[in-house]
């Protein structure tokens, strides 16, 4: 079954069209991530979806019910964590749980229960009695997503839910959101890190400038993008190999540290054969070696710059 399913959506903002005509799909049970660079759309997207603001034009289904129809039962079946902070000052960390809670009117055993749960998978306990004006910024931003779990629901969308963790809150996030999602909860995600969206998501969107300009499984993004290999070699003294790497075609070759040579090329194992041969023959030894498959991270920098290219040079 299609969670969410998004055809022709377009929104303007004045005469800045922030989304351009973008169709999402997402089934129930999945993890899609949304990914993008500043300003791409993300948010008037994930804000659309949950019914927060209209489109200019296009229609929107989430779980079934059309959303401009009936906004309301959209809402009361998905969870919103919104990019913007959003506290109590003078509630604590506790009570801000519960009265989440208590909002959305779950029975007080659950209640108890769950803020219990979400306390310690947070790792709140030892903030619990303290107000949200009296805690760190990333502290507050966990309470923030842990209060959206007091609720049932079959949808959640988050906007940049770990902005502003650390590594370890980050990771605990992440693999609370997989434990959720084999409970059979769905997930909308925005993010900005590529390792994340690998870790977590089941397939990946990458929007820029209000159009989706890919969509696949992280897999199939690194297949379709990323041949091209990075081969790292230490040699032990430096050395000037450019001028005898002459004959060797189809690569690109840096000196990082002046005796690292990085190359990249898309096939980078002829490439490596042919730069070993080179560097015995001359005498060359080698102290280090690896071939590292591109990541995420240059797949996105590199679709989002000619996508910034292609729309350049036809003028839009
Ligand atoms: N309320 C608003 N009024 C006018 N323009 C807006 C408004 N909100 C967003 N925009 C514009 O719409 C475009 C998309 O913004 P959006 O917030 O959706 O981007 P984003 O992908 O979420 O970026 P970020 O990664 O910085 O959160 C931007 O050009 C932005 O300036
Ligand atoms: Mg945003």
């Amino acid at each position: 079954m299609l969670c969410i399913e998004a055809k022709s959506l377009f929104r303007s903002y004045g005469n800045v069209t922030a989304v351009d005509g973008i169709d999402i799909s997402v089934e129930s049970g999945k993890i899609f991530g949304f990914l993008g660079p500043n300003g791409a759309g993300k948010t008037t997207t994930m804000k659309l979806l949950t019914t927060l603001i209209p489109p200019s034009s296009g229609t929107i289904t989430i779980l079934g019910i059309d959303a401009s129809r009936h906004p309301l039962d959209v809402r009361k079946k998905i969870g919103v964590v919104l990019q913007q902070p959003s506290y109590e000052p003078t509630l604590t960390v506790e009570k801000s749980l519960e009265k989440y809670g208590m909002m959305w009117d779950i029975d007080i055993k659950t209640r108890r229960d769950r803020v219990e749960e979400l306390l310690t998978a947070f790792d709140l306990q030892d903030i619990r009695k303290k107000k949200n004006d009296d805690i760190s910024i990333g502290q507050r931003r966990r309470v923030q997503v842990a209060r959206e779990f007091m609720h049932d629901m079959d949808l959640l969308f988050l906007d940049e839910p770990t902005a502003g963790l650390d590594p370890s809150a980050r990771r605990g996030l992440l693999d609370y959101i997989k434990g959720k999602v084999r409970d059979g909860l769905t997930i909308f995600f925005t993010t900005h890190i590529l390792e994340e969206a690998e870790y977590l998501c089941d397939e990946i969107a990458i929007i820029n400038r209000g159009k989706i300009i890919a969509v696949d499984t992280p897999d199939e993004l690194k297949n379709k993008f990323g041949r091209e290999k990075t081969i790292k070699i230490r040699i032990g003294q430096m050395q000037e190999i450019s001028g005898m790497l002459q004959g060797v075609r189809n690569y690109d070759v840096s000196h990082d540290e002046g005796t690292v040579i990085t190359i990249h090329s898309a096939d980078s194992e002829q490439i490596l054969a042919k730069i070993l041969q080179v560097l015995q023959s001359n005498n060359i030894q080698i102290e280090d070696l690896s071939v590292v498959p591109t990541s995420l991270e240059e797949i996105f920098l590199t679709v989002v710059k000619n996508s910034n290219a292609s729309s350049i040079s036809s003028g839009k």
